[in-house]
């Protein structure tokens, strides 16, 4: 069941349409991500689902309610963290979650239970007393991700949640939000620029220049980047790529030293290499093709060719995350 809904959904500033007729759906529950180059139209759609700012034309409902049409039950179901730090310096952790309380209409008493529990949760509860400018950037990060829950969302919208953060931070902060689905039944939709956060997404949507170009797993869209590829060491090559020819059927070369060839699915073809070539093999490698690869053939760009440092640490909390949600 959709919670986000969006139909052909067109946003025009003057005579650019800066969201070009995009339709998708959220499935409750799920993390979806929002990928595109500089100035594809992730904002502006964000935006818009916020009613933040008008469409020019199309739907865009949040668990039923239009976003243009019923702007207060929106604003009620939803939570942002914008991609401009909006915290107010001046203030304490606690006091700026408190401010946020009284605008969204928190009950009395559940304010402060509500508040240490989300300090507890992003690991900010001993700091609660503390101004925000004697924050660091991480820990402003999840600070915002605590205000954004305190009112109980049913979605949460993170607009590059960990941009400017070091690898350390962007970890820690995935603990958190891939956490909120389960924990607090959180739909989540969010957008970055690190391609290894997108693994976190059960959906993934691409937008380049206001058009949706791609939508569907991580796995669906590396499928169509092509096949994995496998790389062989064996005792005899020339033997191994007549035998791998006439019993898969897949054509194999050889460059040095090792035999490579492309599968549609790796890790199925593995199991019968390895018994076709019997006690030949050496040793076996499979590379699979990321979300980096998808999001070059799609948009002709690397969306950020830096974005690789801590990306291990930042996998296996995703991974870690994957395990549960796919219980
Ligand atoms: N208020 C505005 N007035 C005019 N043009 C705008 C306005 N807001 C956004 N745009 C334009 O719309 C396009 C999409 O902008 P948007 O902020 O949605 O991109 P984005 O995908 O979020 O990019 P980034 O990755 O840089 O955050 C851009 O060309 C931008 O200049
Ligand atoms: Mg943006």
């Amino acid at each position: 069941m959709s919670i986000i809904t969006v139909e052909n959904l067109t946003k025009k500033f003057g005579p650019i349409a800066a969201v070009d007729g995009i339709s998708f759906g959220v499935e409750k529950g799920s993390i979806f991500g929002f990928l595109g180059p500089n100035g594809a139209g992730k904002t502006t759609t964000i935006n818009i689902l916020c009613t933040l700012l008008s469409l020019t034309s199309g739907k865009a409902l949040i668990d039923g309610h239009d976003c243009m049409k019923e702007s207060s039950e929106v604003r009620k179901k939803i939570g942002i963290v914008f991609q401009d730090n909006t915290l107010d310096k001046e203030l304490t952790a606690y006091e700026n979650l408190l401010f946020h309380s009284y605008l969204y209409n928190v009950p009395k008493n559940d304010r402060k239970p509500r508040i240490e529990d989300a300090l507890n949760f992003v690991g900010l509860y001993e700091r609660s007393n503390e101004p925000v400018k004697r924050f660091s950037g991480g820990m402003k990060r999840r600070l915002e991700v605590a205000r954004s829950i305190v009112h109980q969302p049913k979605v949460l919208f993170l607009d590059e949640p960990t941009l400017g953060l070091d690898p350390q931070s962007r970890t820690s902060l995935w603990e958190f939000i891939s956490k909120l689905p389960e924990k607090h039944g959180v739909t989540i939709f969010m957008t970055t620029h690190y391609m290894e956060e997108a693994e976190i997404c059960n959906k993934i949507a691409i937008i380049d220049k206001g058009k949706i170009i791609a939508q569907g797993s991580p796995e669906d869209l590396k499928k169509m980047v092509g096949g994995d590829v496998i790389y062989l060491k064996t005792k005899d090559n020339r033997k191994a790529i007549k035998d791998i020819k006439e019993a898969l059927n897949l054509d194999a070369e050889e460059q040095d030293g090792e035999i490579y060839l492309s599968a549609a699915r790796g890790d199925a073809c593995i199991p019968t290499l390895i018994q076709t070539l019997a006690d030949m093999v050496i040793s076996v490698r499979l590379q699979r093709p990321t979300l980096n690869d998808v999001f070059l053939k799609l948009t002709g760009k690397a969306i950020r060719p830096e974005a690789v440092s801590g990306g291990n640490e930042i996998k296996e909390a995703i991974r870690s995350y994957r395990r549960k949600f796919d219980k």
